[in-house]
C-alpha cells in the first residue's frame, strides 16, 4: 500500500557552472541559468510504502508525516534563495534532482525503517523528478 502528502513550496534558485561562460550556461540551463535568479513553485508528493498497521488502519499517521515534512523541508526552504541561503546548495546546484535526493535524505531517518520513502518533486507542470533512495 502506498500513500502521500502533497506539500508545497516557493524557492528560487539559479543552475549555472562558474566555470563557464554566460553564454554556455545559457546554452546548457536555458532560463534556469538566467545570473539574477528566479523561481518556482515546487509541488513536494513524499509517498510512503507498507503494510496497514492494522492497529491504527493506516500504513501512516498522515497528520504527523505532514508535520515531519514541514519541520524538515518545508520550513527550511520556503520562500528561501536556495543557491545563497541553504547550506545544502553550497556546492550542489539546486537542480529538481538534487533537492529531491536533498529532501530524501532530511526526510529518511523520521520514517520509521521498515517503510520505504520515495519523494517527487514537481518544478513545473510539466517537469518532475522521483527519488527512493537509489
Ligand atoms: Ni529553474
Amino acid at each position: 500500500m502506498k500513500v502521500c502528502r502533497r506539500e508545497t513550496f516557493n524557492a528560487a534558485h539559479r543552475l549555472f557552472n562558474p566555470e563557464w561562460s554566460d553564454e554556455k550556461n545559457l546554452e546548457v540551463f536555458g532560463k534556469c541559468s538566467n545570473p539574477n535568479y528566479h523561481g518556482h513553485n515546487y509541488v513536494l508528493e513524499t509517498w510512503v510504502e507498507g503494510p496497514i498497521d492494522q492497529e491504527i488502519g493506516y500504513v501512516i499517521d498522515l497528520k504527523k508525516l505532514k508535520d515531519i515534512i514541514r519541520n524538515e523541508v518545508t520550513e527550511r526552504f520556503d520562500h528561501r534563495n536556495l543557491n545563497l541561503d541553504c547550506e545544502e546548495f553550497k556546492q550542489l546546484k539546486p537542480s529538481a534532482e538534487n533537492i529531491a535526493v536533498v529532501i530524501w535524505n532530511l526526510l529518511r531517518p523520521h520514517i520509521e525503517s521498515q517503510l520505504n520513502l520515495s519523494v517527487r518533486l514537481w518544478e513545473t507542470e510539466n517537469n518532475v523528478v522521483e527519488y527512493d533512495g537509489k
